[in-house]
């Protein structure tokens, strides 16, 4: 038998994030635990390894040998002479990071705000408890179930206790459990130590913009926001007061953030205006690709191609959003994003360099759009983050997420340099 489980080869494929972090994920008895297979295994693409714990109900709902696969670790199912739960989160040598009790009843809440320990999940908690071992609840449960008064006391009373809650989300009656998504960057936010954004006020744009040639037709771009949203899960998970100025994009900003939705590039340009005359904010990133010209004229109705089947459709340029900021408020900390198409190295260097100074921006990061696997609607992406003395950071190839958390490298120390 060889040593590691088959199933560990996706550990870290898509960041390591929660590298080297032990995550016990304790299921119980409700439907929203066929979920734990995605939950476990997305946990271990970050880097985590998981170890599970299921309630006996849990049990009658997935079968231990689903997570035991979705891990490749053995499930506790029992409580044993080896005193799992002790071993798990109390004194063993690979000590849970974090209790993550997902998807949890309305019973196994309600027994753990009282300190009554009668199941393996339970037991778990208890220790977790006294051994001061981070503690995250997911709720699922009916609707009626979850307005009970003494569920939403208890859970009230968890929280007072330091317990952290994800979701639930209110939909069809179901008090259902939040996305995996949202519980993934939960507990990445919980096990990343930085929290070197505390209380500090970030501003990000993100995704396309729409300009209209009539109601119905637009001219945009390929940005699908994905970029920006890494950039606000990272500043939030690093503890910044976050709000995101966003556009069409089709990525799913966290609930976390301010947002403010908007269409047209002007409406953008105003967005982020008014941010900056009514609130201080410490940094301005503007990750959006904001459309660079939009129509002279629009037109008020569908134009009939009938009448016109052939348009002309005059352009002109839009307000340019990042030579803005600093004009309002000199002191934030303002990123600019470049994309270009096929250059050099040097040739993005220098393109992104003298667009920086001319927004007097602190940081520009520059990706070419052209370069394989990067750019707009990928997942990943590749930039060269240039600083106002030419100094360069190459961040290579990398999951969006990862970029991120260079690029907020590098500004937390530029920051910490000027105050220096
Ligand atoms: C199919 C099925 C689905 C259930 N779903 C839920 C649920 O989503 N939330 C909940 O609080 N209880 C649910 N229950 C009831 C719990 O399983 C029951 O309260 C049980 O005692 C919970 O035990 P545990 O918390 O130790 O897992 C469900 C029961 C069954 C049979």
């Amino acid at each position: 038998m060889p040593e590691t489980h088959p199933s560990k080869d996706i550990i870290g494929s898509k960041s390591r994030l929660l590298k080297g972090r032990n995550i016990a994920l304790c299921v119980t008895g409700s439907v929203a635990a066929v979920k734990c297979p995605e939950i476990a295994r997305e946990l271990m693409r970050q880097g985590a390894e998981v170890y599970t714990v299921m309630s006996s109900m849990a049990q009658k709902i997935i079968h231990p040998y689903l997570m035991e696969w979705a891990t490749g670790n053995h499930v506790v199912t029992e409580l044993t002479g080896k005193i799992e739960h002790v071993m798990l989160v109390g004194e063993g040598p690979d000590k849970a990071d974090l209790v993550l009790v997902a998807p949890a009843t309305a019973n196994t809440i309600s027994k753990i705000a009282c300190g009554i320990d009668d199941t393996t999940v339970t037991s778990l908690v208890s220790t977790a408890f006294g051994s001061g071992t981070p503690i995250m609840i997911v709720p699922a449960m009916h609707e009626s179930m979850y307005r009970h008064p003494v569920v939403t006391e208890n859970i009230r009373k968890l929280q007072s206790l330091g317990v952290e809650f994800v979701g639930p989300r209110i939909e069809e009656g179901k008090a259902k459990m939040a996305e995996t998504k949202e519980i993934v960057e939960a507990v990445i936010r919980k096990l990343t130590v930085k929290k070197d954004l505390a209380k500090r006020k970030v501003l990000v744009t993100a995704g396309p913009t729409l300009e209209h040639i009539d109601p119905v037709r637009v001219i945009t771009n390929k940005s699908s926001g994905k970029m920006g949203v890494a950039v606000v899960e990272e500043a939030l998970s690093r503890g910044a007061e976050v709000t995101l100025v966003y556009g069409p994009g089709t990525a799913v900003p966290p609930k976390e953030a301010k947002e403010i939705s908007v269409v047209t590039s002007q409406e953008m340009y105003e967005a982020v205006v008014s941010e900056l005359k009514s609130k201080k904010y410490d940094i301005a990133i503007a990750v959006a690709a904001v459309a660079d010209w939009t129509p002279e004229e629009q037109y008020e109705y569908k134009v009939p191609t009938s009448t016109e089947p052939e348009l002309t459709v005059k352009l002109k340029p839009t307000p340019k959003i990042i030579d803005a900021v600093k004009k309002i408020s000199p002191d934030t900390f303002l990123v600019a994003f470049r994309a270009e198409y096929n250059l050099s190295d040097e040739e993005l260097v220098q393109s992104a360099y003298e667009r920086l100074k001319k927004a007097k921006a602190d940081l520009i990061a520059a990706n070419d759009t052209e370069r394989k696997g990067t750019g707009f609607g990928y997942d990943a992406n590749e930039v060269f983050i240039v600083d106002a003395n030419k100094k360069v950071v190459h961040v290579p190839l990398a999951k969006k997420r990862e970029v991120a958390k260079h690029l907020f490298d590098v500004i937390v120390d530029k920051i910490r340099q000027s105050k220096t």
